[in-house]
């Protein structure tokens, strides 16, 4: 059997929690190329946002190998809203000396748009954050969205319930506005909704986590830190185990053999509504829309899981030493980090 072509693809987070995870599947997958992290506001302060994403690129051991880019510091419209309350700062107080490391000076949008338009029907991308990237991307250049190969998007729910609110996923509730254009710029889509699919199948309860806990390795030992915080929040309202949203996204773009049944369905995003901000409305092929998305239905839990415990079992890349830096981005040795 071949080895499959490893991926390309850019990840566009808002760096907290289970992003981190995303981040460590782009990085540490062999099928991945991660080309580039793009960082958009969301979850936690945009500043911490990138100090996570710098930590965890650190704690994978490839500081300096993947150019990070910062893009949209708020919504297009709509003040930012964090979910600080859920997530603390986003990887359990751990800190680095981030002495040396600097983002690139090229603008996210700028280079999701050159990074698509290098390859056209190349690039994937995994958008884990609220949409406004992407949205200012394909509104920056009407090609983006024909560059793109496929779109994975973490956002909304499938007919379920939100998780900010009882209508809308985080992502959408953020940036309604970025994500009604996303759907409608005719990018390929791939949508990894909220509920009911992360709820029911990718949420790692106590025995689970305990056997990751039991690894002991760096990554185990960072993994259990960054979930902790959200995890409390998580017991909190209900949900009996650490969520998985971003790195699920990032999973299935890179492992579609996960995927058990997925569905065409017709995807808006309300904009105008006071209780319904946000929310996704997904029609599933009876009301005489157009389908412009297909949305993941069923996973294979287990598999999904073993993949994630599996990855943390690597040991970190050896540390890269020296700077690197296509547009003025930097970062030095490896420096592990303070927990
Ligand atoms: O609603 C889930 C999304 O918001 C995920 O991207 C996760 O980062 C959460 O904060
Ligand atoms: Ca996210």
């Amino acid at each position: 059997m071949p080895t499959p072509e490893p991926i390309p693809l850019v990840i566009d987070t808002d760096t907290a929690q289970d992003d981190c995870i995303a981040l460590l599947v782009g990085l540490l997958d062999p099928r991945a190329e991660l080309r580039a992290v793009t960082m958009v506001a969301g979850n936690v302060g945009f500043d911490q946002q990138v100090r996570n994403a710098f930590l965890t690129c650190n704690v994978a051991g490839r500081l300096g190998e993947v150019p990070v880019h910062l893009g949209c510091r708020r919504p297009l419209v709509r003040p930012w809203e964090s979910a600080e309350n859920v997530h603390g700062d986003g990887v359990g107080g751990m800190t680095m000396d981030l002495t040396g490391c600097a983002p690139e000076r090229e603008h996210a949008v700028d280079a999701l748009i050159r990074l698509a338009a290098e390859r056209p029907g190349e690039l994937s991308i995994a958008a884990i954050g609220p949409l406004t990237n992407i949205a200012t991307a394909a509104i920056k250049d009407p090609d983006f969205a024909r560059n793109v190969a496929t779109l994975y998007v973490m956002g909304g729910s499938n007919n379920a319930r939100g998780n900010i609110t009882a209508a809308a996923e985080f992502n959408f509730y953020v940036d309604p506005e970025a994500a009604k254009a996303v759907f409608a710029a005719g990018f390929e889509i791939v949508v990894v909704p909220w509920a009911p699919l992360t709820l029911d199948q990718a949420v790692f309860a106590q025995p689970q986590l305990d056997e990751i806990a039991a690894l002991d390795t760096p990554l185990s030992r960072f993994f259990t830190r960054v979930c902790a915080a959200t995890l409390d929040f998580d017991r909190s309202v209900g949900i009996e185990g650490t969520t998985h949203p971003d790195s699920l996204t990032t999973a299935l773009l890179l492992h579609p053999e996960l995927i058990r049944r997925s569905a065409r369905y017709h995807v808006d995003v309300e904009t105008a509504g006071e209780l319904t901000r946000g929310y996704a409305a997904m029609s599933w092929g009876v009301h005489g829309l157009e389908p412009n998305a297909t949305v993941i239905e069923q996973i294979n839990p287990q598999a999904f899981y073993n993949q994630i415990k599996t990855l943390l079992t690597l040991p970190p890349k050896p540390p890269r030493l020296g700077g690197f830096g296509v547009g003025g981005g930097s970062c030095t040795a490896w420096l592990g980090w303070r927990g």
